[in-house]
Parts: structure tokens; C-alpha cells; sequence
């Protein structure tokens, strides 16, 4: 597609991302591309050769925090969809934080626990704790399940895969303190790539 950006410019890419464009092509809806999508991205998730180890490091400078990296490996031109890593060091975890989009997130190495919020009133609630290991993936779908933290419970670092129906890296999306429910603007940019300025005069 026209403005495609293969950060990674690997078959194993090329070849996910056009199983993933005729899964939402032919998809009735969100729920049922994501169960096309599902073999390929557990395919990935099973693939320890393709990722490079560049991928694989924690950033000191990073907009998530705690050295958290985010890299991006594809996205694409208009926004509609991008494909990165997220690398948390052992002991660390992100804010809690939304997506605002829907997708596939799957756990490539080492182990998480994921601690999944819902709105309840001012505040958010804890509504369910899971542990994920190598190959594990969930579905984010806006806006249930859309609100989360992972926390690398692992002595190695533990790197996830993220396929998203957005920019995720570049949209303005929310970080929440979970106890108050106070909400702050986040945008979690990615280690390798610039998000687009903002328009002159904005
Ligand atoms: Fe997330």
C-alpha cells in the first residue's frame, strides 16, 4: 500500500502483513478478522528466528518509561495499522494505559503478567490479573479490555508483539493512575522512528 513503512523489511513481514490485510479485507468485523488473523500471528509468536536482536533491547530514552522499548516494524501509510515490539527489563512495568484500537498482542520472550482495568465511576478497577508466557496473545478490542499494565515478571526482559489498527506509537492516547482514576494525555512515540510533526500553527 502506497506509504507503507517496513522498518523491518523482512518476508516473514511482508508475508504476516498480507495475510493481515485480507483478513480485515474479507472480515465480517473486528472479531472475526482477528480470528483470521490468529494462526499467522501465533505462527509469529513461534518464529524465534526473524526478530533481530535490535529489536529485542530495552530503551534508555523512551516515552513508556522505565527503559520500556518500543519499536516499531511496520506500519501503515494512512495509520490504519502498524506492527512493533514492546521490550519491558525484568521488574519493570508500563502505566496503565489504553490502545484505542482494536488487535493482537502476543508474548515472543520471557514472561508478563497483564492486569486488565475497567472504568467504575471517577475510578478504574481491577477486573482481571492473567500470566503470560512465550506464545500466549490476547485481543485488545476497544472498548472492553482496552485498559491495561504488563509488568515482566521474568529474570530475562520480556518482549511482546503488538499488531494494532493504529498508530499506536503516534496517536494521543491515556495514561491512567489507577487509584485515582486521573487520566493524563500519552503518546508513547517509538524508539526508532519519528512520530509526524504536528501541522504548522497547531
Ligand atoms: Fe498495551
Amino acid at each position: 500500500m502506497e506509504g507503507d513503512e517496513y522498518v523491518l523489511d523482512a518476508p516473514v513481514v511482508r508475508a504476516f502483513i498480507a495475510t493481515v490485510r485480507d483478513a480485515i479485507g474479507v472480515g465480517t468485523s473486528p472479531a472475526d478478522a482477528i480470528a483470521r488473523i490468529r494462526p499467522g500471528f501465533a505462527d509469529l509468536l513461534a518464529d524465534a528466528e526473524w526478530l533481530p536482536a535490535v529489536y529485542q533491547e530495552p530503551a534508555a530514552e523512551s516515552g513508556m518509561g522505565g527503559g520500556i522499548g518500543q519499536w516499531l516494524l511496520y506500519r501503515a501509510g494512512d495509520g490504519s495499522l502498524s506492527l512493533f515490539s514492546l521490550v519491558v527489563p525484568p521488574g519493570t512495568e508500563t502505566p496503565v494505559h489504553d490502545h484505542l484500537a482494536w488487535g493482537l498482542v502476543g508474548l515472543y520472550r520471557g514472561t508478563q503478567d497483564e492486569e486488565i482495568f475497567a472504568h467504575d465511576g471517577n475510578a478504574l478497577r481491577l477486573t482481571e490479573r492473567r500470566a503470560l508466557r512465550p506464545g500466549d496473545f490476547y485481543a485488545l478490542m476497544p472498548p472492553r479490555d482496552d485498559i491495561h499494565r504488563v509488568r515482566t515478571t521474568s529474570s530475562e526482559t520480556s518482549v511482546s508483539i503488538h499488531l494494532l489498527t493504529n498508530d499506536t506509537g503516534c496517536v494521543w492516547r491515556h495514561a491512567y493512575d489507577p487509584e485515582s482514576g486521573d487520566v493524563r494525555p500519552f503518546r508513547s512515540g517509538y524508539v526508532n522512528v519519528d512520530c509526524d510533526p504536528a501541522p504548522p500553527g497547531v
